[in-house]
């Protein structure tokens, strides 16, 4: 066991030793990814576990305003399988506004878990994960030429992190992908995607996120992120998120021990002091807005309920009392009436 176990290790230690195309998500080979990416090994990574009652509201962070998403031009997108995830290049009139500087639109790609398993976003909220995550890559454009550059600098990045929830409707506009990923089965396929509407990729509601500093969640994991991860998630169905699970390899086309591309997600790293702040008061212990407009809302009630009770009580006690003085008065008349 032991043995198995050892060489085990210096497999994957060789694996990662020859430039590292070959890292991958299964538990073990996590554990690795400092060894050939030391990066990877760093104080400020992500993905993390986002605990509602210790993040920091910042009423100063403004909404996440995205320029050219609606209509992102005529060229088609390139959608990859690149051996870890299902990635679509993205056109560069898309920019985001809303952050410390304005970032350009790269790529887009995702996260998701097994057929029956709970999991499969890399941001945990409370513990807790979600079956899927969409990461939208874009690059410090008002300093840096290029992702490539952008992303050896601290201030080169700005992810969009976008929970995926399963429900009962299909989320038309995640199909313009999923339709697609049957052409990109097998590791190192590509095809193309018509140009729609991205927008209609992220959740409604813009203004309520997480924020923090972190790195790319995948080798080489420079901590070059500042990254929005939404609190509303985005909701597809099932047949969707299955599409993920089901029809995509991390193994290449042909090869005779096919390998499922699933669990494609980092484990939580540790904040290591880092604050993670919120653009919308969270809470403590978990509490959702709605959840506290129903407390303070329920408090006020039962304020107002215990003040007419109050009143009513004093308003008969008064009147009895008034009655009992009246009888007072009465007997005392009629005794001296007597
Ligand atoms: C990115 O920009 C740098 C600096 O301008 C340049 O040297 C490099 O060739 C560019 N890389 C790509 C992939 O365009
Ligand atoms: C991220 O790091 C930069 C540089 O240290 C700092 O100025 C900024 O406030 C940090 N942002 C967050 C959200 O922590």
């Amino acid at each position: 066991m032991l043995l198995a176990f050892i060489l085990l290790h210096s497999f994957y230690q060789t694996l990662a030793a020859k430039g590292g195309a070959h890292w991958s998500y299964d538990a073990h080979s996590q554990e690795t990814w400092p060894e050939a990416y030391p990066d990877c090994g760093l104080k400020a990574q992500s993905p993390i576990d986002i605990q509602m009652g210790s993040v920091q509201y910042d009423p100063s962070l403004p909404p996440i305003e995205p320029e050219g998403y609606r209509n992102p031009g005529s060229d088609p997108f390139a959608l990859t399988n690149n051996g870890h995830t299902v990635q679509m290049s993205l056109a560069e009139g898309m920019n985001l506004h809303g952050l410390p500087n304005i970032y350009t639109a790269v790529q887009l790609h995702f996260h998701w878990g097994s057929k029956g398993s709970s999991g499969g976003s890399e941001h945990l909220i409370d513990g807790q994960a979600f079956p899927g995550e969409l990461h939208v890559v874009h690059f410090n454009s008002e300093k840096y030429a290029n992702v490539s550059e952008a992303m050896h600098h601290p201030d080169g990045l700005a992810v969009l992190g976008i929970f995926l929830e399963v429900g009962k409707m299909e989320n038309p506009a995640y199909n313009n992908i999923f339709n697609q990923v049957d052409k990109i089965q097998y590791a190192g396929e590509e095809d193309t995607v018509s140009p729609f509407n991205i927008r209609n990729l992220l959740p409604e509601h813009l203004g309520h996120y997480f924020r923090y500093n972190g790195s790319l969640t995948t080798p080489p994991c420079y901590q070059s992120v500042l990254w929005t991860v939404f609190h509303q998630p985005v909701q597809i169905s099932a047949a969707q998120i299955e599409k993920l699970q089901k029809s995509v390899y991390s193994s290449k086309a042909g090869s005779s021990t096919p390998q499922s591309l699933v669990d494609t997600f980092r484990h939580p790293q540790l904040l290591n002091g880092r604050v993670v702040f919120s653009s919308f008061p969270a809470g403590p212990s978990g509490y959702s807005a709605g959840e506290i407009v129903a407390i303070v809302f329920g408090v006020l009630m039962g304020c107002a309920a215990l003040f007419l009770t109050g009143w009513i009580v004093a308003k008969r006690t008064r009147a009895r009392s008034m009655q009992d003085q009246k009888g007072v008065v009465f007997t005392s008349s009629s005794r001296r009436a007597v």
